[in-house]
């Protein structure tokens, strides 16, 4: 069970996994900040969330991306609810960068999202977090975080970065009562193809993924923000692509070929 009244913040709430989370949190009482960019879907979300008993919900639309937003709507999420108990660093975007056709502008602003502004929002928090002695963070990387896939390795490395921020951090901040969880999602049914920085909604596997719903990701997710293990999947498949990828890197190496640009 999820303790009632705990303050939630999810980026990438607008949309796919994020908005699912952030439906399933609602099942508890709950105050949820939901984050990202696009106002009216936030707006709709929360009109929608807010309709449930005890739960409340509160858009604030930001580029996480942009430092001096991200500090201001933590700040505004704190006069709102006091504290924030649960950070759910989710907003996300992927690129296409097969290999001699990297747009570097592209991975740029994609690191600036996927990892810088995964960071920037656990600084922005720690400081009220470290103050209340208590907090959790779920970093959402990817099984493609434990594993590179073809065709997308700028998108792959953004996430392992933000693994071993996961890893950094969850030894770091222990003292504080500050827990870190990372959570794989594998292919989520999800705009997430749609939204590419670059290239088309492909890793060129497309349709021959094993494809889950957002709802069961965002399910998953509230249960590993309930029973905190270090590392959450949402799917025994995903668990499974990640543990036959570190036992054996090669006969994956054979079955990830056919997955080339
Ligand atoms: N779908 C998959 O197959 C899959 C698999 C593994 C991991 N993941 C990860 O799961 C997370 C969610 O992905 P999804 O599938 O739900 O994708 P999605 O449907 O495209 O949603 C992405 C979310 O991120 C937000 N976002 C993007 N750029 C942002 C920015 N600069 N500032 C604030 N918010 C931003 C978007 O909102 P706005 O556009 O309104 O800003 C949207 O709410 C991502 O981190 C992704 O890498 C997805």
């Amino acid at each position: 069970m999820l303790p009632d009244h705990r303050t939630i913040l999810i980026t990438g709430a607008s949309q796919g996994i994020g908005a699912a989370t952030a439906r399933a949190f609602a099942h508890y009482p709950v105050n949820l900040v939901l984050v990202a960019r696009s106002r009216p879907l936030l707006q709709a979300l929360a009109d929608e969330l807010n309709a449930k008993q005890n739960v409340n919900a509160l858009p604030i639309p930001v580029d996480v991306s942009q430092k001096e937003d991200i500090q201001a709507a933590v700040q505004q999420a704190l006069n709102a609810f006091g504290q924030i108990d649960i950070l759910v660093n989710n907003a996300g975007v992927g690129m296409s960068s097969p290999a001699g056709q990297i747009d570097f502008e592209k991975g740029r602003q994609l690191f600036n999202i996927n990892f810088w502004g995964a960071l920037m929002m656990i600084e922005a928090v720690l400081p009220s977090m470290r103050a209340q002695k208590d907090g959790l963070i779920l970093n959402i990387s990817s099984i493609v975080g434990r594993r590179s896939m073809p065709g997308i390795g700028v998108y792959c490395a953004s996430k392992f970065a933000l693994n071993a921020i996961s890893e950094s951090f969850r030894l770091e901040l222990k003292d504080d009562n500050i827990r870190i969880v990372s959570f794989y999602p594998g292919v989520t049914a999800t705009n997430f193809g749609d939204n590419l920085l670059t290239g088309a909604a492909s890793v060129g596997g497309k349709g021959r993924a094993k494809v889950t719903s957002a709802e069961k990701v965002g399910k998953a997710i509230v249960k590993a923000a309930i029973h905190e293990p270090r590392d959450a999947y949402a799917t025994l498949f995903d668990r499974a692509f990640v543990w036959a990828s570190l036992l054996a890197p090669r006969l994956m190496d054979r079955i990830l070929l056919q997955f080339r640009p």
